[in-house]
């Protein structure tokens, strides 16, 4: 048969608008069918309509009573700091000393960058996300650790050296020049090889002295294509500092933009704390955010406004980030059950499970400017898919077999969902991950 041709039959979501502001955005096949050829999907739709397509000789997965969605994106996590998810009892600042800076420090090791990027990844797959940007740490070589397993995996992913000269402890400082050279050559080397594509990532203003902002926006402005991520206004005490190490700027918020680290493909972790200016500078420069519930619960830095930050009349690009370690899981499905609760929390608006959905896959490509390659299950985009079981545990299965629209299940999911509801997931046309039944599974199927 035809070489890297696949095909998956079962009932597939996708999206036909934005959930924010048209209705019915949502699109679902029911017994759908996905023709997949060379990393691409070449044709979708009905089965009835398509199978004939398939002819004798292309291999068949069929998922009953599953759903499909695009792979899941994830827009802000930290891959070292896997280890040290669920520490205790600190929020951001002393929780980076004592926690974060040490683990960080353990990626001197290539070892242990090339042992903890492929467990990463292969979480990140267990959990159903095909896309991430991440932040290595300081050593270059965190980096290409991570780069070679995702391009061996053949997974779409963003990531980056993370910068820091300043405020942290000497084994993890580089140097404005030398963080510069070292992102330099790193760019080189990975942005744009195969599905790799490359962040300058400043860890935040706290860590890194005006000259290595500057040189950051330098290499962001004038590399097309290049990604930029770096946290903003997460934490008060994070802020005040930045106010003090930065009297002359105007907000947060413009102490990255007067170093050129604003604009389009530029993504910020968190912006709790934000102002309306600051949203309007976002929105007209075209600045990304990356809401991380989990995290901002975790560490209490506080609510994130989604729908301040959403403001109809100057919306502002927005995606999901699980921001382990500080964020409390890899699941895009548990993270937008905890937007959903943090919604309420923020306002009174509700997001609806259409709303979630788009945040983790087309909202996101849309925000990270991939939207013509992945977070759709349409003809000519990438093959990523993730396949969800609404049944995947006992009480799952109870809850699902009462919902009576695809929105009812949709919810089901991300508030009681997360790894054992991926059934599995694909990935540039391929098979990455297979969940393994368990007996208490099958018993229930
Ligand atoms: N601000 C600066 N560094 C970090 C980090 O590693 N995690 C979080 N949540 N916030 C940060
Ligand atoms: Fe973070």
């Amino acid at each position: 048969h035809t070489p890297d041709r696949h095909a998956i039959r079962g009932s597939y979501v996708t999206f036909c608008a934005n959930p924010f502001t048209t209705p019915d955005a949502l699109v679902l096949e029911e017994d759908g069918l996905i023709i997949m050829e060379h990393g691409r999907i070449t044709q979708c739709g009905p089965y009835a309509t398509l199978s004939p397509l398939l002819g004798d000789n292309t291999p068949l997965t069929h998922y009953p009573d599953c759903l499909i969605s695009a792979g899941f994106i994830d827009a802000h996590v930290h891959y070292p700091q896997i280890s040290a998810i669920a520490s205790w009892g600190e929020q951001l600042l002393p929780w980076l000393e004592q926690y974060i800076f040490p683990t960080e420090a353990e990626f001197a090791d290539v070892d242990v960058a090339r042992r903890t990027a492929r467990l990463f990844l292969s979480e990140l797959l267990r959990n159903g996300t095909t896309t991430a940007a991440v932040y290595c740490t300081v050593h270059p070589q965190s980096v290409d650790a991570f780069f070679e397993e995702s391009a061996r995996l053949g997974t779409r992913m963003i990531a980056g050296k993370v910068l820091m000269d300043r405020n942290c402890p000497p084994n993890l400082q580089d140097t404005a020049q030398s963080g510069y050279d070292q992102s330099a050559a790193l760019i080189a080397r990975w942005h744009g090889r195969d599905r790799q594509l490359y962040a300058v990532t400043p860890r935040f203003a706290i860590t890194s002295t005006p000259e290595q902002l500057e040189l950051a926006g330098t290499l962001f402005q004038h590399t097309p294509g290049l990604y930029m991520q770096t946290h903003l206004a997460e934490n008060l005490d994070e802020i005040a500092a930045v106010r003090s190490l930065f009297p002359n700027r105007s907000s947060y918020l413009d102490v990255y933009a007067k170093a050129g680290l604003d604009g389009p493909r530029a993504i910020f972790g968190h912006a709790i704390h934000m102002a309306e200016h600051d949203f309007a500078h976002c929105h007209h420069s075209g600045c990304t955010l990356a809401h991380c519930p989990t995290s901002n619960l975790f560490l209490g830095s506080g609510a994130f406004a989604l729908f301040d930050a959403l403001k109809p009349t100057r919306p502002v690009h927005v995606a999901l980030g699980t921001d382990v370690g500080a964020g409390t899981s890899l699941s895009l499905l548990a993270t937008m059950g905890e937007a959903y609760k943090v919604s309420l929390m923020a306002g009174n608006t509700r997001l609806s499970a259409a709303q979630a959905l788009w945040l983790a896959t087309a909202g996101a490509a849309r925000a990270l400017h991939l939207h013509d390659h992945i977070g759709l299950i349409a003809p000519g985009m990438e093959a990523d898919l993730c396949v969800m079981d609404p049944a995947a545990t006992p009480l799952m299965a109870q809850r699902s077999a009462r919902c009576t629209s695809l929105a009812e299940r949709l919810f089901t999911l991300m508030v009681l969902g997360d790894d054992r509801a991926i059934r599995a997931t694909w990935a540039n046309g391929r098979l990455v991950h297979a969940r393994a039944q368990t007996q208490a599974d099958a018993a229930v199927h």
